[in-house]
């Protein structure tokens, strides 16, 4: 068969091939503990489920329109004004399935080949190959870790050519927390200014932040800023809704338009329910985020400090989302690491490290390199204290007979 030189370029997800693996050792009765997943595992609040539920009963189970129902747009422009401090029109938002549909609709709308789209590494691992099916060439920026994994104007101004057209920002970010401040932010909004990018603003972890840091977006800074920023969230992260496919754009009217005709002539609108569901979400009763959000606090701290305590890993305090992002470039430096290197040859040592673990620890975690940091690994820990201390303590005993 022949295949297009697009889809020939990109390679499936990692994270999602992650979780299947470990699924699949443990649908072969292995008892492996998975640090991979990149979604809450808690259940969908019980009010949005019973919003739901009323939609299919009041037969709201047909079309919509395909950028989606006006009910779920008044309700994002309300959660923007509430949230966020933003005026958005109806008319500059719309509906998409999944947040990462967002992203792909956006990129398919303003890039095309010989543009440049600035992504700080590390970044989520949807990005580039979403950029390039849209034949443009991410360009990555790599941060620093003792910068906090965010990168500085200086880093920015260095990357832009002629060819740039945007600057993908997401914070908090996944994987490794990073969370910036307004300051920072300002001092990268001079560059976006004066080259007028667009700024891909990807907000999806927003409301999972911790130690009282306050959510700052680059649209929040100005209103020329606003005008070049294009939001991108959804209701999968904030309300332990991933299956139920809502992201949402807001920004620049035009591009809204053009979004809705890709999604006119590709997938057609959200599912009507989870649209209904949503609604629900974004409007309803908002402690449940808090609530969420103090777990994975207490879960944080557990993850962190005990990462800490394993030979040749070191590990910074994420300031959002649910992913620890450890340096585990120690471990490389073991003993025992050549041996591990021979058993699981990989090109990349993160990717050596997390098939060790996966068969020797019985625990999986997502390999740095996917997120652009061979120095790293990502582990979620959006899952019980039992399984973090329990995969921790098998961590540690497998990095321990490398020493
Ligand atoms: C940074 C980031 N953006 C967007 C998404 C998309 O989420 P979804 O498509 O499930 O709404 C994810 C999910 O992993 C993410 O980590």
């Amino acid at each position: 068969m022949k295949f297009s030189e697009r889809i020939m370029r990109v390679k499936p997800s990692p994270t999602l091939a992650i979780t299947a693996k470990a699924n699949a050792m443990k649908a072969q009765g292995i008892d492996v503990i998975g640090f991979g997943a990149g979604e809450p595992d808690f259940d969908t609040p019980q009010p949005i489920k019973e919003a739901a539920v009323r939609a299919i009963e009041a037969g709201k189970t047909k079309y919509t329109p395909a950028g989606g129902i006006p009910e779920l747009k008044k309700a994002i422009v309300e959660k923007l004004r509430r949230d966020n401090n933003l005026e958005y029109k109806v008319s500059e938002v719309t509906v998409n399935c999944g947040g990462k549909h967002s992203f792909y609709n956006l990129a398919q709308v303003l890039f095309e080949k010989g543009d440049e789209v600035l992504i700080p590494a590390p970044y989520w691992v949807s990005y580039p190959p979403m950029v390039e099916l849209a034949d443009a060439t991410p360009i990555i920026i790599h941060s620093k870790e003792e910068n906090g994994y965010k990168i500085t104007a200086d880093e920015l101004a260095k990357a832009i050519t002629p060819r740039t057209r945007a600057l993908v920002i997401n914070s908090p970010s996944n994987p490794s927390g990073a969370t910036y401040t307004r300051e920072e932010l300002e001092s990268l909004a001079e560059i976006v200014l004066k080259n007028k990018l667009i700024v891909l603003s990807d907000d999806i972890y927003e409301s999972i932040i911790y130690d009282g840091l306050k959510f700052y977006n680059m649209a929040n800074l100005s209103e020329e800023l606003k005008k070049l920023t294009i939001i991108l969230n959804g209701v999968s992260k904030a309300y332990s809704m991933t299956g139920w496919r809502i992201g949402y754009i807001a920004g620049n009217e035009e591009v809204i338009q053009k979004v809705e005709i890709i999604q006119s002539q590709s997938t057609s609108n959200p599912t009507s329910i989870a649209q209904w569901a949503s609604v629900e979400a974004l409007l309803g009763d908002q402690s449940v985020i808090d609530e969420m959000v103090k777990t994975f606090d207490r879960r944080r701290k557990l993850i962190v400090n005990g990462l800490n305590q394993i030979k040749g890993i070191t590990c910074q305090m994420p300031q959002g989302a649910f992913y620890a992002f450890p340096n585990v470039s120690g471990a490389y430096k073991l003993p025992g690491w050549e041996e591990v290197a021979k058993k699981y040859p990989d090109a990349n040592k993160s990717s050596t490290l997390t098939a060790y673990l996966l068969e020797e620890a019985k625990v999986a975690v997502v390999p740095g390199v996917e997120f652009g940091n061979d120095d790293n690994l990502r582990l979620s820990f959006a899952t019980s204290d039992e399984n973090i201390v329990e995969g921790l303590k098998r961590i540690k005993e497998a990095i321990e007979k490398l020493a």
